[in-house]
């Protein structure tokens, strides 16, 4: 069932391109997005005016990408917020709320009582769900499922590029109902996601060089995650992962905060992985990781840099460079997480750890 792969969570990184186009499938029927399972009205959908996104660990990142993308369509404020925190500080929940839980397993306590809470305030509620018939659907207004497949590795690779999908479906339905995006760019960003799994894809058939930056690098006793925009959840992800995976120190920072503090951390030899945007789609923000990596390697730490393919300015600043297919700046995660879920993966490896049942994890998470 391993399909000739060492562990599931091999298995399940390769099959992401198939998740991703299994998730968009039959989200668009022609003239406007889709959604599974609606109990709410294309006027509830219109008078939301604000949006939390509630969820636990990896599927709390893919809310923070989600945040980008709502707002910038929507033009409606996001809050982003580990279940376990929302419920526990009295939020300011009303009928014009939408709450966006986002879980793999559907299961997750934390997210179920915070949906609960929010149900209780008249918010509505969303699921962004990999697991037909769970708890956090059935309790949930509206569905979207993830259709990434089950998930056996306890380490979230396929889903979480599933629920990254997913969230992006929620925000361009948004979008459609309060108007703020026209039927025909709504089609386009549609269309443009539908060429995100032949990316993955090609991405995948990169990896290679990383699988060797990773056993060189697996005796490091940190490695450091730096991102910006859309690239900060993915770093703060790429550190979750190798947490979990390798029982390694690891960080993700926004990499504005550089300088207001976790640069004192830098020092000779240090692996700092840097998610870099686009010099084409977002040339400010790219000369800004620029500088940052420059900083980073004159202090001599060992800068990898992921970067799109054909920026010419981030080579001669990194150590080791990871160039990815170009895609569009909102769906940059969809791509940059892949080498991040590998470099973690190979360094487990490396140290002879099982990639599919890391210490002290549990699959679903069922008590508070
Ligand atoms: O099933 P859920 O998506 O609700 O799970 C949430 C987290 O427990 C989960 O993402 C956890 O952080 C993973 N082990 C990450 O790889």
């Amino acid at each position: 069932e391993k399909g000739g792969f060492e562990f599931f969570m091999d298995k399940e990184i390769e099959e992401q391109p198939a998740a991703v186009a299994q998730t968009l499938l039959g989200h668009f029927d022609g003239s406007g997005i889709v959604l599974d399972e609606l109990r709410l009205s294309e006027d509830d959908l219109r008078t939301i005016d604000k949006v939390f996104v509630v969820a636990c660990g990896t599927a709390y990142h893919s809310g923070l990408v989600a945040k980008y993308a709502i707002e910038h369509w929507c033009r409606i404020p996001v809050e982003v917020e580990v279940a376990s925190e929302f419920r526990y500080r009295d939020p300011v929940l009303n009928r014009d709320t939408l709450v966006v839980a986002v879980s793999q397993s559907g299961e997750t306590a934390d997210t179920l009582e915070a949906l609960r809470h929010a149900r209780r305030q008249k918010a509505r509620v969303l699921a962004v769900c990999n697991t037909n018939g769970s708890q956090i659907p059935r309790e949930s207004d509206a569905v979207v499922y993830i259709h990434a497949g089950p998930e056996i590795g306890v380490a979230s690779t396929k889903a979480f590029l599933g629920m990254l999908t997913a969230n992006y479906l929620v925000g361009l339905a948004l979008a459609q109902a309060r108007g703020t995006k026209y039927r025909d760019e709504i089609a386009r960003e549609y269309e443009e996601l539908t060429k995100i799994p032949d990316a993955i894809a090609t991405t995948l058939t990169l990896m290679d060089p990383v699988r060797k930056l990773a056993q060189e690098i697996s005796t490091a006793k940190a490695i450091l995650f730096l991102g910006r925009h859309v690239g900060y959840p993915v770093a703060l992800e790429g550190a979750l992962k190798l947490k979990e995976l390798a029982y390694m120190h690891a960080e993700g920072f926004a990499a504005g905060e550089l300088k207001h503090g976790p640069i004192a951390l830098i020092e000779e030899g240090l692996p700092v992985v840097i998610v870099t945007p686009s010099p084409v789609t977002d040339p400010l923000l790219h000369s800004k990781l620029l500088s940052n990596i420059r900083e980073i390697q004159a202090r001599g730490a060992r800068t990898i840099v992921i970067a799109e393919e054909g920026d010419e300015t981030v080579a001669p600043f990194a150590d080791f460079l990871i160039e990815l297919p170009k895609v569009p700046k909102l769906y940059q995660p969809l791509i940059t997480t892949v080498p991040l879920q590998i470099l973690a993966a190979e360094i487990a490896r490396a140290k002879g750890f099982d990639l599919d049942k890391p210490r002290n994890l549990a699959k679903s998470v069922t008590v508070e």
